[in-house]
């Protein structure tokens, strides 16, 4: 199973997914970084771990769809079966999410269907729940709705501050992330890659 991940940002969790998958004779490979950002230090993991990097910006087309459709096409040359989302600050058009239904997750910083945004773990400490977690799901046409694959939970204690909360969302991720790519290589068989 190939893999392409999509971070526009630090990409630890790029670095998590590649950690726990690229090894001599995996079955599964991140074989594609997608990223829409030339700062991205996610571009250095890629680099350091041999993976491929499309480096694609939405202003060097005229149009959202010709963007996503030369980020298609370069997933068709690399027969990419799943495309992992990880801190992609886009939401992705009908036209790509058609063309990959079902084959797109999204990990996101809280429980869903609170907190949605870009903004999740900042928001859930203000708001002041008293739990909040992880969930990766599938991606559809809106922003953090598609159906929910997996979610873990976690107390925030009274001693918890911002940057704790985020250190123990960040490595709840890690874990959750390359759980849920190993449950889409369980079910492949009856999946139709
Ligand atoms: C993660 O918190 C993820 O849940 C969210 O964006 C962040 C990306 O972090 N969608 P990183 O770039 O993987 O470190």
């Amino acid at each position: 199973m190939n893999i392409a991940v999509f971070a526009s940002g630090n990409g630890s969790n790029f670095q998590a997914i590649v950690s726990a998958f690229n090894k001599k004779n995996s079955k599964v490979k991140v074989k594609l970084l997608v990223c829409d950002n030339p700062a991205a230090f996610v571009l250095e993991r890629a680099k350091k771990a041999g993976v491929k990097i499309l480096l694609i910006r939405r202003k060097d087309y005229a149009s959202k769809d010709e963007f996503e459709a030369e980020i298609i096409k370069n997933l068709k040359q690399e027969q990419i079966d799943l495309v992992a989302l990880a801190g992609f600050m886009r939401i992705l058009g009908p036209g790509f999410v058609n063309a990959y239904r079902n084959k797109i997750i999204n990990i996101h910083p809280a429980l869903l269907p609170s907190f949605k945004g870009a903004h999740a773990i900042d928001d859930a400490y203000k708001y002041g729940v008293k739990v909040t977690g992880v969930t990766v799901h599938f991606v559809d046409e809106g922003m953090d709705s598609g159906k929910i694959i997996l979610q873990k939970a976690l107390y925030i204690g009274r001693v918890d501050t911002l940057e704790s909360l985020e250190k123990k969302i960040h490595a709840i991720e890690h874990k959750l992330y390359p759980k849920v790519i190993r449950l889409f290589l369980k079910s492949l068989p009856s999946r139709c890659f």
